[in-house]
């Protein structure tokens, strides 16, 4: 695993999923209160961009046809049928968000 600096804290709005890359890899930064997510911006069903999508409490939806992702598991509960994207350690430091991705 290596950690990256992917955006300042003050880059992030509470709400706004925001598109980052860490490395080659695409990473949907995801702010609730003052605790950030990172997980995949892939969806599992045909590969839609998660960073697009409408967050609704810690439930972030896929714009192209709604499969529903939990941001802090990155598991799909809605159509739910046991597929998720990757979810990445993230590490605040002097309101910096590092990624950690392999
Ligand atoms: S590509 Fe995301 S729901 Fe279909």
């Amino acid at each position: 695993m290596t950690a990256i600096r992917v955006a300042a804290l003050a880059d992030v709005a509470v709400g706004q999923p925001t598109l980052v890359e860490a490395g080659a890899t695409r990473v949907v930064l995801v702010r609730i209160d003052d605790r950030v997510h990172a997980l995949g911006d892939v969806c599992a069903h045909k590969g839609g961009p998660l960073s697009a999508g409408k967050l609704s409490g810690a439930r972030l939806a896929c714009p192209w046809h709604g499969w529903m992702y939990d941001v802090r598991t990155g598991q799909c509960v809605f159509p739910g049928r046991g597929a998720a994207v990757p979810t990445y350690p993230v590490r605040l430091e002097n309101d910096e968000i590092w990624v950690e991705v392999s």
